[in-house]
């Protein structure tokens, strides 16, 4: 690989199958870094990692629920096991559950706090223990999102737990600073995925309209600002939460949606 400001450091990345996750696995494994890829859905994380690896990267896929805290310390041990150690964890997966505040379910609630969540709460801890025992500091990132700074119809719990993450990455600071291990949060705007173009095909339209740069993002525009929180570049940044949004959280309009069940 050409860049190697990456070389000899470790990443997770979960929810990686496709969309930002699969970007950022792409970034890192394109600059050196050993990348285990999960994404709940198998064939896909094999589909993802292979392409990694074809283009020359060190990548391995390792499917399974991230929302699963017994999985997530499965995964931990598998990139310590495979690859040494664990430098980087990113807590990319996160679904998008959208429901009126008045009819949200019980379930629906659940399913979304265990991902967003328990998930990303989890392997925040599992690769913390790791990170203090190796001695060698690390990098913690959470992926948030503008519905945590300001509302969002049809989105209130997902934008709670997103602004959660965003706490729980200063909150992080006052125990896991001194051993040099920084904790962030990205926040983009509307990105154009799979999920977001497949789910409503004005997607792009309506938020670039919204966005006061006038485009989406994309998701190597997620993946850059993750490069940088994870680099050493970045040694002295903690606590905080980058928002990748075109200035979007400046302004927030939000155009007419087509909302999925
Ligand atoms: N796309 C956007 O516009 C946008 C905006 C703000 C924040 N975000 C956040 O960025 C992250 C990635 O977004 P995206 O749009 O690329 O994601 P996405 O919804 O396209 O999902 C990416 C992958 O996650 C996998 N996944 C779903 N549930 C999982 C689980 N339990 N365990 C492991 N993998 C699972 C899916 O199979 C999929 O391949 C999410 O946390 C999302 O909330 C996205």
């Amino acid at each position: 690989m050409a860049d190697s400001e990456f070389t000899n450091k470790v990443a997770i990345v979960t929810g990686a199958g496709n969309g930002i996750g699969y970007e950022i696995c792409r970034a890192l494994a394109a600059r050196g870094a050993s990348v285990l890829l999960n994404d709940l859905d198998p064939a896909l994380a094999k589909e993802a990692a292979g392409k990694i690896v074809s283009a020359g990267g060190v990548c391995h896929a390792f499917p399974g629920d991230a929302g699963n805290p017994d999985f997530v310390e499965k995964m931990l041990v598998e990139a310590v096991t495979r690859y040494g150690a664990i430098d980087i964890a990113v807590a990319n997966a996160g679904i998008t559950t959208y429901g009126s505040f008045l009819e949200y379910t019980v379930e629906k609630f659940q399913s979304l706090i265990g991902l967003n969540l328990q998930g990303s709460f989890f392997l925040a801890q599992g690769a913390a223990r790791r990170m203090k025992d190796q001695g060698t500091g690390g990098r913690i990132l959470f992926m948030s999102s503008v519905t945590g700074h300001q509302s969002h119809p049809h989105l209130v719990p997902y934008g709670m737990t997103k602004a959660a993450l965003r706490m729980l990455a200063k909150g992080l600071v006052g125990e896991l600073s001194q051993y040099g291990i920084t904790v962030n949060a990205i926040s983009p705007g509307a990105v154009g995925t799979e999920r977001t173009i497949g789910d409503d095909p004005d997607f792009k339209e309506s938020w670039s309209g919204a966005t006061p740069n006038g485009r989406i993002a994309t998701p190597g525009d997620i993946a850059d600002a993750v490069l940088f929180l994870a680099s050493d570049k970045a040694r002295h940044v903690t606590g905080q939460t980058l928002q990748v949004d075109g200035g979007w959280t400046c302004t927030s309009p939000v155009p007419n949606l087509k909302i999925p069940d």
